[in-house]
């Protein structure tokens, strides 16, 4: 255990004595938690990140002045799509995504070190549940999706594959995550192909560039942003691990996208084929306010501008056929070659610029009271994870639909947009067109043939409920055997027990 003088020594190098105001009054138990706490922190760097958070909130908020005139679109050499254009193309980077897949040459990669603050839960995300028929949470739908490419590649191929999942938790979530995992017996994975890491945790940091205290025996700590992945990488050795696998290509993507395709082999066959060493999956704007980043080019390089950091004038430019100039939003779904990676960790890391958050963090005054602040009092910094695209030796970014692919769980049912309603229903969407797709009908109580919406979109009501396990159809595929020319009442449930109809 760390002694207190030699912690003290660290703090006062890093000019955060205060930090151990309240230690001489901590019984045994919280001093010693405060004290491997702040053992934990490196004095220089702990120095740099207070100086840094000081010097950046001294800078005047929003948007850097000069932005608007550096950014351009992505040119559309860079860009594929899974829906224009040519059938042929798409079923080329299909197959070659599977054949990598088949290789065992991909992973994914989980983000799940966020605190879930808008949607306010106080367990790690992935253990919601919308409120589906079947109570699935987004880690379970995640997981069957992975059985389900493996299943699929292996089938193509004839061989059995493993798609191994790395998940990023921070101190907030690895807990309950790990013990979920084990609750629900790794969802049939293998452990052994369910790699669990930590990021790290940074200190809040008040204005004036002091670690804040949340309580007398423990610092205010927050992860240090999903592009904390990267010295992550290195903590825990995770290139390593994927060499020894023989990855070589890797789907990182976030938590809350429920409509998220785990390694789609039509993405990942794309970039493959393009020779990208980084990618990302992008989908139109719904709207120039919409909460999600932009790729596009700034001085020509490629890189996400933050919806927190694009002028809203910007954000509103628009091309003369009336659409959005800077259309291209970020989904958090990116292609990276484990090389690129490699180069990342080793190289690149230390250039990312943490972006400033102000933020209220409750703290301790100096009697040892705790206080909620009613306005922001500190700055909390994160590195985030596309920051690392200006490094990027091909870039290349992948159009998908919006209603296939990307429905965000971000706030709570008050919410208009991005909620576990939302989530639910643009599900369920989905699972209605791919059956009307496959050749079903619905019937009503009365067995009568409901009307028919083949293209109902995401944010619709769907006329009857069909819920269609991923273990069944990844993508839509193969359902014909099982729905083709029927009629069934609502909620239909397509389970892995195949077609199990569920009365109301
Ligand atoms: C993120 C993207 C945004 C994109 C949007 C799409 C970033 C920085 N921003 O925004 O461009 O348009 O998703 O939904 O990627 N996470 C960690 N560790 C952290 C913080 C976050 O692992 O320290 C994870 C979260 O668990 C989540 C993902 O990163 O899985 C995205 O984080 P979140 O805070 O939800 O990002 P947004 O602000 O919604």
């Amino acid at each position: 255990m760390a002694s207190e003088q030699d912690v003290r020594a660290r703090l006062q190098r890093a000019g955060q004595e205060h930090l151990l105001r309240f230690c001489a009054e901590l019984a045994p138990g919280p001093r010693a938690a405060l004290l491997a706490e702040l053992a934990a922190l490196e004095p220089e760097a702990l120095r740099e990140h207070c100086r840094r958070a000081a010097a950046a909130c001294a800078r005047p908020p929003g948007p850097a002045p000069d932005l608007a005139a550096r950014l351009r679109p992505l040119p559309p050499e860079r860009v594929g799509s899974a829906y224009r254009g040519d059938a042929g193309m798409r079923r080329l980077w299909e197959s070659e995504g599977f054949h990598q897949i088949s290789r065992n040459k991909v992973a994914v990669l989980l983000l799940a070190g966020g605190q879930g603050t808008r949607l306010g839960v106080t367990y790690p995300k992935g253990m919601y549940q919308v409120g589906l028929p079947s109570q699935k949470t987004l880690y379970q739908l995640q997981a069957e999706r992975i059985r389900r490419v493996e299943q699929l590649a292996g089938e193509r191929h004839g061989t059995r594959c493993v798609l191994p999942w790395y998940i990023m938790t921070s101190e907030f979530t690895l807990g309950p995550t790990v013990k979920f995992f084990k609750e629900q017996d790794f969802f049939c994975l293998d452990p052994n192909n369910v790699v669990m890491f930590e990021q790290r945790m940074l200190p809040a940091v008040t204005f004036d560039g002091k670690a804040i205290l949340e309580r007398k025996d423990k610092v205010a700590l927050a992860p240090d942003g999903n592009g904390g992945l990267y010295c992550a990488l290195a903590d825990h050795q995770v290139l390593e691990d994927m060499e020894r696998r023989g990855v070589e290509f890797v789907h990182v993507y976030c938590v809350d996208n429920i409509l998220v395709r785990l390694a789609d082999p039509v993405f990942i066959g794309f970039c493959v084929l393009q020779g990208a060493d980084c990618g990302a999956k992008v989908v139109e704007k719904a709207y120039p306010e919409e909460p999600v980043g932009v790729v596009c080019q700034v001085d020509g390089v490629p890189q996400v501008v933050e919806y927190s950091e694009i002028s809203p004038e910007t954000a509103q430019l628009r091309r003369p056929d009336g659409s959005l100039l800077y259309s291209a939003g970020n989904i958090c779904n990116h292609f990276f070659t484990r090389g690129f990676l490699q180069t990342v960790t080793r190289e690149f890391e230390p250039l990312l610029t943490p972006h400033v958050a102000v933020k209220k963090v409750p703290y301790v005054d100096e009697e040892g009271n705790p206080v909620k602040p009613i306005k922001p009092n500190g700055i909390k910094m994160e590195k985030f994870v596309f920051d690392v695209f200006q490094f990027a030796k091909n870039f290349v970014a992948f159009e998908v639909l919006r209603d296939e692919e990307f429905s965000p769980l971000k706030n709570a049912d008050s919410a208009d947009r991005d909620t576990p309603s939302t989530a639910r229903r643009a599900l369920l969407a989905q699972h209605y067109r791919w059956a009307l797709q496959a050749g079903a009908h619905f019937l009503d109580a009365h067995g009568v043939q409901l009307p028919e919406m083949p293209s109902l979109p995401s944010s619709a009501e769907p006329p009857a409920v069909c819920e269609i396990s991923p273990l069944v159809s990844y993508s839509g595929e193969g359902l014909e055997v099982y729905l083709r020319g029927q009629g069934f009442p609502s909620p239909l449930i397509l389970d892995e027990n195949r077609a199990r109809v569920l009365q109301p």
